[in-house]
C-alpha cells in the first residue's frame, strides 16, 4: 500500500472516494453546503431523515453527482467536538479505511488531517490518521484459504489531504515514521498469532535474526549449552521440560553516541504456556501461544526504531522457552539457582514467567544500561484488576513511571500504575530459598513485579505487565482478533522522549 500527502481543496480531488470527518450537531458549514449542491441536494435529505448526524461511528455514503468531483463521498460521524481526541482520530481512520475495504475500495483519499483538533500539531494527526489505515490493513490469513467471499479488498493508494497552510514536509516525514512504527506493530502481531507448533523458542530466535540482519542491528543468540555455561538456571529450569530447545536472544542497535549507556528492553518470551507440571486448565489454552507477547513488542520495537533511525543505543533481551510438563519437567517445590546467585523455590510451575524474566535482567546488567524496561504478559491478576484496557506498570524509578504513563497516553496504548511498597516483597519470601516464585493470590501483579524487582536492583526499572493487553478477544476496527502488538507505539513514543 502507498501512502501519500496532498494539498488541496477536499471537495476539487478526483479519486474513487472521499473521506469526510463530521462532528455530530456540526452539519452546517460552507463545505457541506458545496457538498449538498454538489450531491443534489441528498446530503441535507440524510440529515432530515436522521440517517446522518455526526453521531460517533456513523457512516453515509453517498454517490456523487455529475457535479462531484470523487466519484464518492463517504462521511464520517465524529462525535462530539469536545469528545474528540487523537485516540478517537486513529480508531475513527481505522473504521473508515475498514468500511472501505469490506466495499472492495482499496484507493481513497481522506480528509481527516484538517478536523480541529486542540492540542495537537499536524504531524500528530498524520501519524494517528497513518497508523489508523495501516492497523486496519493487517490481517493474519496465511492459513487460510486465499478467496473467500465477503472478503475485504487489501489497500491500495490512500492520499491524505492537508491544508494549502500545512508544513507538507512535516505530514510527509509523520507518514514515515508511521511506517516504520505499524511495521514493527505488524511484525509483532505476526509473531503473536503465528501457532505453536511453528513458533518454538528457535523459531522466534530465528525471526529476530531476520529481522536484526534487515535492520541493520547486531544479533546474538545464547543457545543451550552457553546458557547452562553461564548459569542461566532459572530459564534452564523453565526449559527442562520441553522438547523445544531455549534461547537467549540478544539485538544490539546503535543509533547513538559510542558512548553513551544504552536504554534496554527485555521481552518474556514463552512460545506456549501449559503451566508445566501446575498445568493450565485446557478452556483457552490455545491463548497461550500468546505468551511471548512481551518479546514480540520488544522485537517489534527494535525493528520500528531501527526504520525511524533513532539517535540512541538499544539493546533487547528475549529469553525464549517453551514451558511444558513432562518427566524432566521442573515440580513445585524444586530449588533453582538463578543467574544472579540467588535461589529461587518453585512453587508454581505456572509462574515461569518471572523465572525466566529474573535471568534476563541479571544479564542485562552487563551493558550498564541506564534504563531497563520489561514486558511480559506475566499475570493473570493483570486481566482481573485491569482488564483489556490497560498494561500495568510498576518500577523502581517515579521518574522513569511518569515518562511511560505519559508515552502511553499519548500513543493510545494506555498504562495504569499499580504500587510496589516493600510491605509486599514480604509476600515472596522463601523458607528455603532467597524467594519464591509466587505470593499466593493477593495482589498477583505486585507480588509478580515484587519478585522482578529482586533481579532488578542495579539500574532504573520499570515493568510492563500486558497479559490483558498482547491479545484481543474480540476484534475491532485496527484491530482483529488476535495478536496486538501492544507495546510497540507506548515503547517508540517513549523513545522518541529519550533522544536530547
Ligand atoms: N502467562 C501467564 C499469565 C497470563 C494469563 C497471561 C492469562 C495472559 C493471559 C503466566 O505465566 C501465569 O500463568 N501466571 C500465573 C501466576 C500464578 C501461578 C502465580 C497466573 O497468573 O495465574
Ligand atoms: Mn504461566
Ligand atoms: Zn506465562
Amino acid at each position: 500500500m502507498k501512502i501519500t500527502v496532498k494539498k488541496g481543496d477536499a471537495l476539487k480531488q478526483k479519486s474513487p472516494c472521499l473521506v469526510l470527518g463530521i462532528f455530530s450537531g456540526k452539519l452546517k458549514s460552507e463545505q457541506l453546503t458545496q457538498l449538498d449542491q454538489q450531491v443534489a441536494g441528498a446530503l441535507n435529505r440524510a440529515i432530515r431523515s436522521k440517517e446522518f448526524s455526526g453521531g460517533k461511528g456513523e457512516f453515509l455514503l453517498l454517490h456523487g453527482g455529475s457535479e462531484t468531483v470523487a466519484e464518492r463521498i463517504l462521511l464520517v460521524g465524529l462525535g462530539k467536538e469536545a469528545d474528540f481526541s487523537l485516540r478517537a482520530l486513529r480508531q475513527v481512520t481505522s473504521s473508515a479505511a475498514q468500511y472501505l475495504a469490506k466495499k472492495q475500495l482499496a484507493n481513497f483519499q481522506l480528509a481527516l488531517a484538517q478536523v480541529p483538533l486542540k492540542k495537537s500539531s499536524l504531524a500528530e494527526r498524520v501519524q494517528t490518521i497513518t497508523e489508523g489505515v495501516l492497523l486496519a490493513d493487517y490481517r493474519y490469513d496465511r492459513y487460510l484459504p486465499k478467496d473467500q467471499p465477503g472478503q475485504s479488498a487489501a489497500m491500495d493508494r490512500v492520499v491524505l489531504l492537508i491544508s494549502d497552510g500545512d508544513d507538507i514536509a512535516a505530514a510527509k516525514g509523520a507518514v514515515a515514521a508511521a511506517e516504520a512504527i505499524t511495521s514493527g506493530v505488524c511484525f509483532a502481531r505476526d509473531l503473536v498469532n503465528a501457532p505453536g507448533n511453528l513458533k518454538s523458542p528457535e523459531y522466534l530466535a530465528m525471526q529476530a535474526v531476520a529481522m536484526a540482519e534487515q535492520s541493520g542491528i547486531k544479533a546474538k543468540l545464547l543457545d543451550r549449552r552457553e546458557l547452562e555455561r553461564q548459569g542461566f538456571g532459572a530459564m534452564l529450569g523453565v526449559a527442562q521440560g520441553s522438547e523445544q530447545r531455549p534461547y537467549l536472544i540478544v539485538l544490539e542497535y546503535r543509533g547513538g553516541d559510542e558512548t553513551t549507556r544504552p536504554i534496554a528492553l527485555v521481552g518474556k518470551g514463552v512460545t506456549f504456556d501449559s503451566g508445566g507440571i501446575s498445568l493450565k486448565p485446557s478452556e483457552k489454552m490455545d491463548e497461550m501461544k500468546m505468551d511471548m507477547g512481551g518479546a514480540a513488542a520488544v522485537l517489534g520495537t527494535m525493528q520500528a526504531a531501527a526504520q525511524l533511525k533513532l539517535p540512541i543505543n538499544l539493546v533487547a533481551v528475549v529469553p525464549a522457552v517453551e514451558n511444558m510438563p513432562s518427566g524432566t519437567a521442573i515440580r513445585p517445590g524444586d530449588i533453582l539457582t538463578s543467574l544472579s546467585g540467588k535461589t529461587i523455590e518453585v512453587l508454581n510451575t505456572d509462574a515461569e514467567g518471572r523465572l525466566i524474566l529474573a535471568d534476563a535482567l541479571t544479564y542485562v546488567g552487563r551493558y550498564q544500561p541506564r534504563v531497563v524496561i520489561d514486558l511480559a504478559t506475566l499475570t493473570g491478576a493483570c486481566i482481573i484488576a485491569l482488564g483489556n484496557q490497560a498494561a500495568a506498570v510498576l518500577g523502581n524509578h517515579d521518574g522513569l513511571i511518569r515518562k511511560l504513563l505519559k508515552a502511553g497516553e499519548k500513543s493510545g496504548e494506555r498504562f495504569w500504575q499499580l504500587p510496589l511498597w516493600k510491605e509486599y516483597t514480604d509476600l515472596i519470601k522463601s523458607d528455603f530459598a532467597d524467594v519464591k516464585n509466587t505470593g499466593g493470590r493477593a495482589a498477583g501483579t505486585i507480588t509478580a513485579a515484587a519478585f522482578l524487582q529482586a533481579f532488578a536492583d542495579q539500574y532504573t526499572w520499570a515493568h510492563l505487565d500486558i497479559a490483558g493487553m498482547a491479545w484481543a478477544e474480540q476484534g475491532k476496527a485496527g484491530q482483529p482478533k488476535g495478536g496486538t502488538g501492544f507495546g510497540v507505539r507506548a515503547l517508540i513514543e517513549y523513545l522518541r522522549g529519550e533522544i536530547n
